[in-house]
């Protein structure tokens, strides 16, 4: 996934856009660049690797000045990270710049097609082909002297201007493509408009006054204006300092709504924190209560929502839920499983969204889709909700990013209300979304043979997480020498069982994505069929092991490692007077219901993580390799 920008109005682009690179880095950092209008020049300046390193080093030596520019940073796709592979791509002509996000899979037969015609190239880039394909229509438009509607104007090569010549070669030019995009299009001889358009990639206008935004998220305008529009695919946008204008390729007239942030410029800052995982994972106990909030009834012992838009009887008569997701949210996918199951005794499958949409599974009467996503922009997520819509089944989505393509494609769903999560790896979306499908499971329940009693029981259990996860954040420090104690380990074990199982995979998620060490999530049980010939005593074993159901053989799991010499790290319960004697380490989670268990679970885990990662000196907010949200499938 990459990071896109535009601005036009009177202030100076440069450092606006500069300022939105930023906030969207976490998208992409492999490299970094901008476009900028001046008296009828574009000028361009990018570079390989994180701004702060490489283009803003740049500007500072090669300023450029103007009130008109495009801005990208990038996670490679087509072509490595390199200087002449960062994004903005001109033309032919030199005089159109583009910047895109999402992969254009045809490119090669375009490439072809525009070298048999002469034309050069300088980069291993897709989006370099888009650029020239762009170009090649405007010439032509150009050389058949269109007339406007205005009358003609001309520029200094003698060409007539008429402004809907860039708007209709990027038209043309996006008809022949095959893939997905979020561009931002701007040229020298139309010193004041910026064409946008998208397809399977985010893209949003931000309005202002007297000035005009886009972007692919609205973390990067946010500090200038709350008025957004949320483009639809297929999109095509023209954007002046004083209007805006939207065309659909795919039908008669655009569906432009005006929508409203809901989050601030400091929701989106880091405060005092040293990274953004940092304060995501403080920001945890807030998380809860904003997943809860409006959605606890107690007096009807259930739970409830407000755009599931399915009815009561609709709601009964699901015989079989499927659950798609990836990476992290995959995790909290396999812990709907057991929620759902156990609360509302609905068989529950949980598929890796790539997967569900590549195999035909068998989709019977009255099964629902749920996806659970925190960008609400993963490309495998979405070709998963498309697949089940495709095939006639309701798709229902939990998603943060609100006005996300996945929120707006989905039948119905739940927001999370966590705020933008902007480290890469993902911690409070992990946590508000199981909280939410404990929610949705009681709601389910209640509908089926859940007691008033029991759903009750569990919304107050819900209800006192907060403060749990207060008192969890308090052991900080502790965590803190434990982790380091463990630092320099290359491998690792993460191992729980039943509703802890999940959290086992996602904690060795969290400790591969940011610290770059081998990590292994296993089920406890099932070590022992195999994977337990690793063990030895460089390899700890960080230990899931509750005082929940499954106690005692959970314990009889770990007396195997240790028996074997593995040291071991052990999550426990707050008053276990066994756990100490057989565990090298112990952090002590507050007693709480089994399925709520996985909630407190959760949060040492990413701390320990995140202190192992800060000690090996990684760049924990951006990790090598990754981006925020996969926009390509
Ligand atoms: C989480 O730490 C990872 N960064 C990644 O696995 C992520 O969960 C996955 O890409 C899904 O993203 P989504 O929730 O935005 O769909």
């Amino acid at each position: 996934m990459c990071g896109i920008i535009g601005y036009v109005g009177k202030k100076a682009a440069t450092p606006i856009i500069l300022e939105g690179l930023r906030r969207l880095e976490y998208r992409g950092y492999d490299s970094a660049g901008i476009a900028v209008l001046h008296n009828g020049r574009l000028l361009v300046r990018k570079k390989k690797g994180k701004i702060g390193e490489g283009l803003a080093r740049l500007l500072k030596s090669e300023p450029v000045a103007g009130n008109l520019g495009i801005g990208h940073t990038r996670w490679a796709t087509h072509g490595p990270p390199s200087d002449i592979n960062s994004h903005p791509h001109l033309d032919q002509s030199g005089r159109i710049a583009v910047v895109h996000n999402g992969v254009i899979e045809n490119y090669d037969a375009l490439k072809q097609k525009l070298l048999a015609t002469g034309h050069k190239f300088k980069s291993g880039t897709d989006t370099e082909v888009l650029a020239h394909l762009i170009g090649d229509y405007y010439e032509k438009r150009r050389s058949r002297r269109c007339e406007s509607a205005d009358g003609p104007r001309f520029d200094k090569r003698g060409y007539k201007i008429n402004g809907n010549d860039l708007i209709q070669a990027v038209c043309d030019a996006l008809r022949e493509v095959i893939g997905t995009y979020g561009i931002a299009v701007i040229c020298a001889d139309e010193p004041d408009t910026i064409v946008g358009a998208r397809r399977g990639s985010p893209l949003i206008i931000g309005i202002g006054t007297d000035e005009n935004f886009l972007a692919s998220d609205a973390n990067a305008i946010v500090a200038h204006t709350k008025k957004v529009v949320y483009l639809n695919d297929y999109d095509v946008a023209t954007i002046k300092s004083e209007r805006f204008d939207v065309l659909n390729l795919g039908a008669d007239t655009a569906n432009v709504q005006i929508s409203n942030l809901e989050f601030s410029q400091e929701d989106a800052a880091r405060g005092d924190f040293e990274h953004f995982m940092l304060k995501e994972i403080f920001e945890q106990p807030r998380t809860v209560e904003n997943a809860l909030r409006g959605r606890v009834d107690t007096e009807g012992a259930t739970a409830k929502f407000g755009g599931l838009n399915m009815t009561p009887a609709q709601l009964c008569s699901i015989k079989r839920i499927i659950i798609a997701a990836s990476g992290t949210s995959w995790h909290a996918a396999l812990v709907g499983e057991y929620l759902i199951e156990e609360l509302a005794q609905i068989p529950v499958e949980v598929e890796f969204a790539h997967e569900f949409c590549y195999r035909n599974a068998p989709l019977e009467r009255d099964t629902v889709l749920l996806v659970l996503s925190q960008s609400g922009e993963t490309a495998d997520t979405l070709a998963a909700l498309r697949e089940a819509k495709r095939r006639g089944h309701r798709a229902l989505a939990i998603v943060n990013v609100v006005g996300s393509t996945i929120a707006r494609e989905s039948d119905g769903g739940i927001y999370m209300h966590a705020g933008p999560e902007i480290g890469v790896a993902s911690t409070k979306a992990f946590v508000s979304t199981l909280t939410i499908l404990a929610l949705l499971a009681v709601h389910l329940g209640r509908m089926r043979t859940l007691s008033a009693r029991r759903a009750l029981e569990i919304l107050h259990a819900l209800e006192a997480v907060p403060k749990q996860l207060e008192s969890i954040l308090a052991q900080n420090n502790a965590l803190k020498k434990i982790a380091k104690k463990y630092a320099k380990a290359d491998d690792f074990f993460f191992l729980g069982r039943g509703y802890t199982f999940p959290i086992a995979l996602e904690g060795a998620l969290k400790l591969k994505e940011i610290s770059y060490i081998h990590a292994e999530g296993y089920s406890a049980a099932e070590m022992k069929h195999g994977p337990i010939a690793l063990i030895d005593p460089k390899t700890p074993t960080v230990f899931l092991v509750p005082q929940d159901s499954m106690y005692d053989k959970t314990m009889a799991n770990l007396a195997m490692i240790r028996a074997r010499k593995g040291p071991i790290i052990a999550l426990a319960t707050e008053g276990d007077k066994q756990i100490g004697k057989v565990a090298n380490d112990v952090i002590y989670l507050p007693k709480a219901l089994e399925l709520i268990n996985p909630i407190l679970a959760t949060v040492p885990l990413q701390l320990f993580a995140y202190h192992i990662a800060v000690v090996r000196g990684c760049d924990v907010d951006k990790p090598r390799n990754l981006a925020k949200s996969v926009t390509v499938e």
